[in-house]
């Protein structure tokens, strides 16, 4: 995710600037920048450099900056509008180039913003939507910085952390919070910001975290906070800082694994911001491009993607089904590439993929665009190949994945491929209200998700006796069935403990011959349709001395009688009850491999980006 660090005092402002944002890469990021701004005034001068902050800093020592400079921002961008490019990293400066802007976050009416601000002569130099913020606090410039940033913002709706500095405001930095993290810290005749207090570590003792809605000056040696709306004071306490080196890296968890589970309330807020219409019970996504002629016209959707992503696809097309009426199908993209598919101009064909550039997926998107489909990304990293050779589709904004279980990317991939069902299926059969009704339980998902994280000491304890398997079963039906092929891949992958994803219907036609006691076997068995033949698939197991793990409804005590091991899941439609279940599983493949010592983030054969065929 983006990263923001801000300097304010007597000292040169570079050397804070980059040391803030090495500290921050352990984000992920594609690009970085900083903007100084010179005593005693003087225009910013900003650098900025595609890759890593290695070469920021190469770009600096080939085009020097005032290295005395008292005064900066600078920012690490992981692209969400416009793909990672020298024009589109941070910071950006307003059309007279006198103001500097940093910005974490997504602005929402950032087409409108831009188009109004166009119309008034203003020229856009990047595709991102930050920029239309530099250019708005010039358009709203008033006798000081705050009360120009302070203006702006009332204009635009979004998310964001930002950070503002202008040539005509000396040793001021203005920032401000909707939805993404600002913290500030001052001390002996310094101030700093960063939105991530690891980047401030050894800076200062303390930092206050502004709230959402709040505005704060940084001046050398101190800071004030107002509230955006009224102006008002507001006091936000400091709290100690106090950071481990490897617990900066990981933002501090243990492994990335681990911080990317942790991540998921904020990653589908993210994925689902914006794009859930409450009143007309539908989706709004304008990335793919899709006139409701054009839904209407379809024939079918073939989804098509490789490993954790093809499960989030099998998920997708029970919801393509279910909501849409539209015929669906998943093919693993190796097999879609080689065997001559039978695709028309009424079938969209939609390629999942975290990464963007699996190889596999991305030759299935070629297949598909020479036999005429219309093809559908969704994809996390922006401007990827496959995005960028779909033309159209949906970001995930689930944030970097560094980990190579893929972990965030599953569920915000459930979820934009159940916003891109509902919205077809309000184009064609679902009415108003169970549109509504679909939308407010997609809603729901990062609470649902924040549930099944709050189990996490049940889920080590099942995992402390379970850790010394050799193999495990993972068993599932209807919209549990994807989820049980997921949580035996997560299983395998880093724990290296052999793992088998079956629908729970199939076990008694053949594998069940490999069940004894020594063989647990993972029941997914939240409330649902099929839930009495999912407990009749449980006493088979037991029946042969299987030890049973199941994962079931709070409140529902049905499977206690054949286990004791019980996670449970909040009641939810049956159609977005996969979505605890996987995180449940997420963290149990996770602490089975920790106990058994395995190196999580990067195991064994794997990779985060699989290139070759
Ligand atoms: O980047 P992609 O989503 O296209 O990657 C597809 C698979 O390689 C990926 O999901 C892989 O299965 C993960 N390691 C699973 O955790």
């Amino acid at each position: 995710m983006c990263g923001i660090v801000g300097y304010t005092g007597r000292g040169p402002a570079l050397p804070v600037l980059l040391s803030g944002l090495h500290r921050m890469e352990y984000r992920g990021y594609d690009s970085a920048g900083v903007a100084l701004l010179p005593a005693g005034g003087g225009a910013p001068q900003v650098r900025r450099a595609v890759g890593k902050v290695a070469a920021l800093e190469t770009a600096i020592s080939e085009s020097p900056v005032d290295a005395s400079a008292p005064l900066g921002i600078g920012h690490t961008r992981w692209a969400t509008h416009g793909a990672p490019s020298e024009r589109n990293a941070h910071p950006h400066l307003s059309r007279d180039g006198s103001i500097a802007l940093v910005h974490n976050g997504i602005i929402d009416n950032f087409l409108a913003l831009r188009e109004r601000l166009v119309s008034q002569g203003f020229v856009f130099r990047s595709e991102t939507d930050s920029e239309a913020l530099a250019h708005l606090v010039e358009a709203c410039r008033a006798d000081t910085l705050l009360e120009s940033v302070r203006r702006a913002l009332s204009f635009v709706s979004g998310t964001y952390g930002i950070a503002v500095a202008a040539s005509w405001a000396p040793g001021q930095i203005v920032v401000a919070r909707k939805g993404s993290p600002i913290a500030i810290a001052a001390a002996d005749g310094v101030a700093c910001v960063a939105s991530d207090a690891a980047a401030l570590a050894g800076r200062a003792d303390s930092v206050a975290y502004l709230d959402d809605g709040d505005i704060a000056l940084l001046v050398p040696g101190g800071f004030e906070v107002r509230s955006i709306e009224a102006l008002s004071p507001v006091v936000r306490p400091a709290a100690p800082l106090d950071f481990a080196p490897d617990a900066i890296e990981k933002g501090g968890y243990e492994h990335f694994m681990r911080k990317e589970i942790a991540e998921q309330p904020e990653a589908l807020e993210n994925c689902l911001r914006g794009r859930l219409v409450d009143e007309d019970g539908t989706a709004k996504l304008s990335g793919l491009r899709m006139e409701p002629r054009d839904i209407a016209a379809l024939q079918s959707v073939v989804v098509t993607a490789c490993g954790t992503s093809y499960y989030a696809g099998l998920h997708g097309t029970y919801a393509f089904e279910q909501f849409s009426g539209i015929p669906s199908r998943i093919e693993q993209a190796a097999e879609f590439r080689y065997r001559n598919p039978i695709v028309a101009p009424e079938t969209a064909l939609v390629s999942l993929s975290q990464s963007g550039e699996t190889a596999d997926t991305l030759a299935a998107v070629r297949e598909a665009k020479r036999k005429g489909a219309l093809v559908l990304s969704v994809c996390n990293v922006v401007g990827s190949t496959i995005a960028r050779e779909a033309g159209r589709g949906v970001y995930l904004h689930a944030g970097p994945e560094i980990g190579v279980a893929s972990t965030k990317a599953f569920l915000c991939q459930v979820a934009v491929l159940s916003m891109m069902a509902l919205l077809f299926g309000r184009t064609r059969r679902l009415s108003c209200q169970e549109g509504r009704t679909i939308v407010g339980a997609l809603k729901a998902l990062p609470d649902l998700v924040r549930a099944a994280l709050a189990q996490e000491d049940a889920i080590v304890r099942i995992a402390e006796k379970f850790a010394g398997a050799r193999d495990a079963f993972f068993i599932g039906r209807g919209w549990q069935y994807p989820a049980a092929l997921e949580g035996a891949l997560k299983l395998k992958e880093i724990s290296y403990l052999h793992a088998e994803g079956y629908h729970a219907a199939e076990l008694k036609h053949g594998p069940i011959a490999l069940l004894d006691e020594h063989v647990p076997v993972v029941a997914l068995s939240p409330l649902g349709p099929g839930h009495d033949k999912m407990l009749g698939n449980i006493q088979e197991c037991r029946a042969r001395k299987a030890p049973v793990i199941a994962i079931a409804t709070e409140g529902d005590s049905s499977v206690d009688a054949f286990t004791e091991d019980v996670i449970r899941v909040p009641q939810c439609p049956d159609f977005t009850a996969a979505v605890p279940v996987v995180v449940v599983e997420q963290l149990f493949a996770y602490h089975v491999a920790r106990l058994r010592g395995e190196p999580i983030d990067q195991p064994r054969n794997l990779a985060k980006s699989v290139t070759v065929e």
